[in-house]
């Protein structure tokens, strides 16, 4: 049996257990930051990762981000195939990414779920962190992939609000490389996440891709962001996040939003 979800709460547990229990095109958009499989090491040296310190100083040595390889896109193709089923048709799906999962997220969008894919943006990190091993270029990078739930050839009317986008973009068309700086400490008040986003980015996906009362789903919450952002701009929300660490730091967020305060 299917039980609607209540608007503006937040779920503790598995994503992929508490969507198995909504109905179909519930919600009206998905923004989601999954787990990008960094913890795992990308296939290097065995399993323990490489401990670097991401979009954040915090190392990302998490339990939630250890998948063996084959284990990582079996699990990327069960959330975002049931995304696409709670998601209204010709709702926009969002989701994060480096290149540790970006291109799974990608081909499994376009190839094995047959959504049309409108943009990739790439979001720069003016203060990212250095490199410490001098091996490679200094990840400073990630991707956010705009999909609409419906196929190529189907899809229509999705949601772009162009004028706001251009708005923000200081009266030009707004382009797909936004440059705007890691998390800074005052939105880490409550506590630190590893991968906790700027409240400007999470902000200005909400603006332009869902309308003032609209349902924008996280399955993957962390602490709270895309609550935060969606309150702040008259939208309602949906968390769902397996941590109860996370989960108490995205109330306290919620709760000084709401009053005006730190967020
Ligand atoms: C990349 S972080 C999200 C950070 C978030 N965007 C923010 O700004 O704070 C991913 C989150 O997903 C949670 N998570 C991992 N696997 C999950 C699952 N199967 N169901 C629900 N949450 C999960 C982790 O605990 C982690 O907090």
């Amino acid at each position: 049996m299917t039980r609607e979800p209540a608007p503006n709460s937040i779920i503790e547990g598995d994503c992929l257990e508490v969507m198995r229990q909504w109905p179909d095109a519930c919600v009206d958009h998905c923004i989601a930051d999954p787990p990008f499989g960094i913890a795992s090491g990308g296939g290097r040296r065995g399993k323990r990762g490489l401990g670097w310190a991401f979009s954040s100083h915090v190392t990302m040595q998490e339990s939630w981000d250890r998948f063996s390889k084959d284990e990582f896109f079996q699990f990327n193709v069960a959330w975002l195939s049931e995304v696409c089923r709670v998601v209204k048709p010709n709702g926009n799906i969002l989701v994060f990414g480096t290149y540790h999962n970006i291109y799974q997220i990608g081909f499994i969008l376009q190839n094995v779920l047959s959504r049309r894919v409108n943009n990739s943006i790439v979001w720069f990190k003016p203060n990212a962190q250095p490199n410490i091993t001098a091996r490679t270029l200094t990840e400073s990078t990630e991707q956010i992939v705009w999909a609409v739930n419906d196929t190529p050839t189907k899809a229509k009317g999705w949601t772009f609000n162009y004028w706001k986008a251009k708005e923000l973009a200081s009266g030009k068309q707004m382009r797909n490389l936004w440059e705007i700086p890691c998390t800074p400490p005052s939105e880490r008040a409550f506590g630190k996440h590893p991968a906790q986003k700027p409240l400007a980015l999470v902000e200005r996906l909400v603006l332009i891709a869902s309308n003032p009362g609209e349902l924008v789903l996280d399955p993957f919450a962390g602490a709270g962001t895309l609550a935060v952002a969606a309150e702040r701009q008259g939208r309602r929300w949906l968390l769902i996040e397996s941590e109860a660490r996370y989960v108490e730091i995205a109330r306290q967020r919620l709760a000084a939003a709401r009053s005006g305060g730190a967020s």
